[in-house]
């Protein structure tokens, strides 16, 4: 019993082969599964922002970087942008709030020149 593959008792001759590619297949999948994602462990509000709505909004195109809205503005505004297909999880949107306001409200001066 000594030398036989463990994982597929019944395999055949190229048994060792499949648990090869077997573990090629599960190393990583694992890996993926204990290291925590960096899209879902971020939670600060520009990462948010990154994610759900740079996609549309980026410095040269429909670009917010002068937008200074209050809090209660970015709230609607980013309920109609959710209508628009953007992805911001429910728990999330103080947060990314938060960040809009932060960075892009009444009190953030002009903005910043990068
Ligand atoms: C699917 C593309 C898309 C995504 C994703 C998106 N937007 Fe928009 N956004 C638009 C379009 C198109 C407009 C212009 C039409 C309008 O104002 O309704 C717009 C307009 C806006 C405006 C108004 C701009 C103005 O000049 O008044 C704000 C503020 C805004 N978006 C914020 C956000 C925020 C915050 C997010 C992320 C939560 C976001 N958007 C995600 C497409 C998008």
């Amino acid at each position: 019993m000594a030398g036989e593959a463990v994982a597929f008792p019944a395999m055949p001759a190229d048994g060792e082969m499949l648990n090869r590619i077997f573990l090629a297949l599960a190393v990583p999948a694992l890996l993926a599964l204990l290291l925590p994602s960096p899209a879902i462990a971020a939670d600060d509000g520009a990462s948010i922002f990154a994610q759900a709505c740079a996609l549309c909004h980026t410095p040269t195109r429909r670009s917010l970087d002068k937008k200074r809205l209050t809090r209660h503005e970015w709230e609607a505004a980013t309920e109609r942008m959710i209508g628009y297909g953007a992805q911001v999880p429910k728990a999330k949107l103080p947060e990314l709030l938060n960040y809009l306001v932060r960075s892009h409200g009444p009190a953030s001066g002009p903005p910043a020149k990068k």
